[in-house]
């Protein structure tokens, strides 16, 4: 066994969460309030400052903020919308539970979002909205996925579960369509363990999405006084945060500049550690992108080929370091096959199988950091 495998591993991922969660945990059950109650709303107006974005309304994950955006959008069956396959699952899901059908188009090669040009080709007189990915918090070419949008009347979902604290353009990332989607899933930079967020824009949209969520029920309406019994008004299920799981981001969102510093430092580190090493054996490294503000939630190496990453993966993971893929492409997943004839989808394919995640989180040491690099370049790709 080598010096570096006999460490404890280097994870993947951890949250950061210490006394302070602990104490408001504390709190949140101390006013006996753990249904939709006072921590849930001050997250919301902070949520809402923080984007700048009217209306944020809390969910119990970015799974269930998507399908509660397609359920107050309208969207279900006899419809399509166009989404990545390089993306998690939650997204095809979402779609179809709603009753629609994802249309997969591909990916470009520079921010590993929708390309616009083959969304168009997926475009067919079912299609009535985009679910493009801000992936790993790093808007698409929104510009041009809106004016496809806007010119064909779609509508646009932004899957903004990676994209706390990024932005395009000066705004931020889960504001840039009609609905935007945050998630608070442990893995991301804020988390509450399992979480999310819907932001809107539109009134009439925030108030068939409060309904939503609310079981199909006014009760929203009915606890801010505005009608004197509830009622059940249209279609919906239970979306709505526990009330100790937003006091516990709450907690977070206190630390989220401590906890954005501590992983832009982890990134420039390993950006720095390893551009010599990747230049050397034509591995790309996630690079700043124009118009964009990074919040450094996934720092990934694309290998010359599939043979190398996985090689390389391995090699990581003897050495106690966490390292990862992403995705299995839902268009080539046992399920995704289920779904129909699929177009061809290269880029996806190529990125997917030779894409590789570093561990990225604030509660790495300056130690792990160095580990994580030292393992990397010892994998010779
Ligand atoms: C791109 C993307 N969409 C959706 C989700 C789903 O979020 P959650 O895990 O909060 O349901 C995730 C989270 O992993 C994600 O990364």
């Amino acid at each position: 066994m080598t010096d570096a495998a006999s460490k404890d591993p280097v994870p993947f991922s951890k949250p950061s969460y210490d006394e302070r969660e602990l104490e408001a945990v504390r709190r949140a059950l101390a006013v006996q309030s753990t249904g939709d109650g006072p921590a849930g709303r001050r997250v919301e107006a902070r949520l809402s400052a923080l984007l700048g974005a009217p209306r944020v309304l809390l969910t119990t994950s970015g799974t269930h903020a998507l399908e509660l955006a397609l359920l107050a959008l309208g969207i279900g069956p006899g419809q399509e919308v166009v989404c990545p396959s390089f993306t998690f699952v939650s997204c095809a899901n979402a779609i179809l539970r709603v009753g629609a059908r994802p249309v997969f188009a591909d990916i470009e090669e520079r921010t590993l979002g929708l390309d616009p040009q083959d969304v168009e080709r997926r475009l067919t007189p079912r299609t009535v909205g985009l679910l493009p990915v801000d992936y790993a918090g790093v808007a698409p070419d929104m510009a041009a996925l809106v004016e496809i949008a806007g010119a064909r009347r779609l509508r646009v979902l932004e899957d903004a579960a990676q994209g706390i604290a990024a932005s395009w353009r000066g705004r931020a990332l889960g504001t840039l369509g009609d609905a935007g989607c945050l998630s608070f899933h442990e893995t991301k930079n804020v988390s509450c363990g399992e979480g999310g967020a819907l932001v809107v824009h539109d009134h009439e949209l925030a108030l068939r999405a409060e309904i939503a969520r609310e079981k199909g029920t006014n009760r929203s309406a009915f606890l801010r006084g505005q009608v004197d019994k509830y009622t059940w008004v249209s279609q919906g299920s239970s979306y709505v945060l526990s009330d100790v799981l937003a006091a516990i981001l709450e907690a977070q969102l206190d630390k989220l500049e401590a906890i954005q510093a501590r992983r832009a430092e982890v990134v420039a580190r390993y950006r720095e550690g390893l551009a010599g090493w990747a230049a050397a054996r034509g591995v790309r490294m996630a690079q700043p992108l124009p118009e964009r503000v990074a919040n450094h939630h996934i720092f990934y190496l694309l290998y010359p080929d599939g043979r190398l990453r996985d090689a390389a993966l391995a090699a990581l993971r003897g050495k106690g370091v966490m390292a990862t893929f992403h995705y299995v492409p839902l268009h080539s997943s046992p399920f995704g096959r289920t779904l129909g004839e699929q177009a061809a989808l290269p880029v996806t394919d190529r990125i997917a199988s030779t894409l590789l995640r570093l561990p990225l989180h604030a509660r790495l040491s300056e130690r792990d950091v160095e580990r994580v690099i030292e393992a990397v370049r010892e994998t010779g790709a």
